[in-house]
């Protein structure tokens, strides 16, 4: 009942924030200072680019979290590349204090509580890139040995 509520706050939220492009610029400029490893993982990407795919991304999760069967094929894609690039367990929490940061400073209605929601539906979506960002044991040369 209140993942539920906190989904439509988060929904809402997003809507106020991702209109503005400054959004996705102010985002990265934070999630990439707060750590060297982070800045040296984007350091061949194309960032324009990059910011849209974030924003479909983010509204993926928010789906996700909601129980959308799309946004479960969105994240399995999500998890395939991260895995692929070495995205392990720790970088997530630099991804969601950046996130936050970045709201607080976008959305004119943020509070405590819309943060609690936001932080609940992200770590839907964040618990399940996390459990699937090692190679199952099956598909490791140790696996099939
Ligand atoms: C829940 C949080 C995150 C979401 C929703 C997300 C979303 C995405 C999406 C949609 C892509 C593009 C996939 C494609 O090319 O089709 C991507 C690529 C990437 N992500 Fe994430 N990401 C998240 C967290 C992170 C974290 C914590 C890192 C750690 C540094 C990271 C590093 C990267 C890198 C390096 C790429 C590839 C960029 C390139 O192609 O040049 N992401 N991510």
């Amino acid at each position: 009942m209140e993942t539920t509520h906190y989904y439509d706050i988060v929904h809402d939220s997003y809507s106020r924030c991702a209109i503005r492009k400054k959004f996705f610029d102010d985002f990265y400029d934070t999630f990439m200072s707060s750590s060297p490893q982070i800045a040296y993982m984007f350091r061949k990407s194309d960032m324009e680019k990059q910011k849209k795919l974030l924003d479909n991304g983010v509204t993926m999760m928010i789906m996700f979290a909601g129980g959308n069967a799309i946004g479960k094929i969105a994240l399995d894609h999500i998890a395939k590349i991260h895995r692929q690039l070495n995205v392990t367990e720790e970088y997530y929490n630099y991804w969601l204090e950046s996130l936050l940061q970045t709201l607080k400073k976008h959305d004119p209605q943020y509070s405590f509580k819309l943060e609690r929601a936001w932080k609940e539906v992200m770590g839907v979506g964040i618990d399940y890139l996390i459990s699937n960002s090692k190679m199952p044991s099956s598909m490791t040369v140790k696996g099939r040995i």
